[in-house]
């Protein structure tokens, strides 16, 4: 394998990929993306796990339908549902979601086509699921999306410090569902704003999808409205 990938890195190389090779995920990366997500579980008070090696998750009709093939992990994002859950699942989704790009793997987030029935029983009572993120060795590495233009998706676009232009290009390159870029940022005093702008489906998880990439890449704290 050759050298680690840097998160901004991974955000440029990341795309989502749907089709999978049969090469199982080793056992130390395993480790590595386990530890990863329990830290991430204590900073963000959820239940994040992985499957590995379970084929059943994405086994059903829908997900052939949303034309995933041979997912064999995914990462399923639970946890009680409390204030800013749905926010929080995607900031944390993403996180895990990025470095398992740097070691090499391939995702991609379903809200939708996969197996709900089954993976809610993985669930434990009292708490809720969100969605997965499937996971694997892509069959290719995914092509770039269709994006927004930066003015698009800012408040000002004019005369922002350079951290912030590059925490939006950042944000533009992350996944939204079904590619919908329904945010806006907003910089204020050097202070950065999130927000939903507009009606769309799992806006809240692509809110915070987004605003890992902007921190990931500018350095700077988002706040949500
Ligand atoms: C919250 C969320 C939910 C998604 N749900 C699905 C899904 O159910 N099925 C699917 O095939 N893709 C799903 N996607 C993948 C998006 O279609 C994809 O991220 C988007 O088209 C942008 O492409 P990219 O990830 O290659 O940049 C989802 C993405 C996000 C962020």
């Amino acid at each position: 394998m050759g050298r680690i990938l840097s998160v901004a890195e991974a955000i440029d190389a990341r795309h989502s990929v749907r089709v999978y090779k049969d090469f199982p995920i080793p056992e130390e990366i395993r480790k590595q993306l386990d530890d990863f997500t329990e830290n991430c579980n204590k900073e963000g008070n959820l239940h994040i796990f992985i499957r590995y090696n379970d084929a059943d998750g994405f086994d059903s009709r829908l997900a052939h339908y949303g034309s995933f093939r041979n997912v064999k992990n995914y990462i399923v994002l639970a946890g009680i549902k409390q204030d800013d859950f749905d926010i929080r699942c995607g900031y944390y989704g993403e996180k895990i979601a990025l470095y398992a790009q740097q070691l090499g793997l391939n995702t991609c987030w379903a809200a939708l086509t996969f197996n709900k029935k089954l993976v809610k029983k993985l669930i434990p009572d009292g708490e809720t699921l969100c969605m997965v993120i499937a996971l694997g060795y892509g069959e290719t590495a995914g092509i770039p999306h269709k994006s927004k233009k930066y003015s698009e998706v800012v408040s000002i676009a004019d005369s922002q410090p350079e951290w912030f232009q590059e925490g939006v290009e950042a944000a533009l390159k992350a996944p939204t569902a079904m590619n919908q870029q329904k945010f806006q940022f907003v910089c204020f005093n050097e202070k950065v704003v999130a927000r939903i702008k507009g009606i769309g489906s799992f806006t809240k998880v692509d809110l915070g999808i987004v605003a890992y990439h902007f921190e990931a890449v500018s350095g700077h704290k988002v706040g949500f409205v």
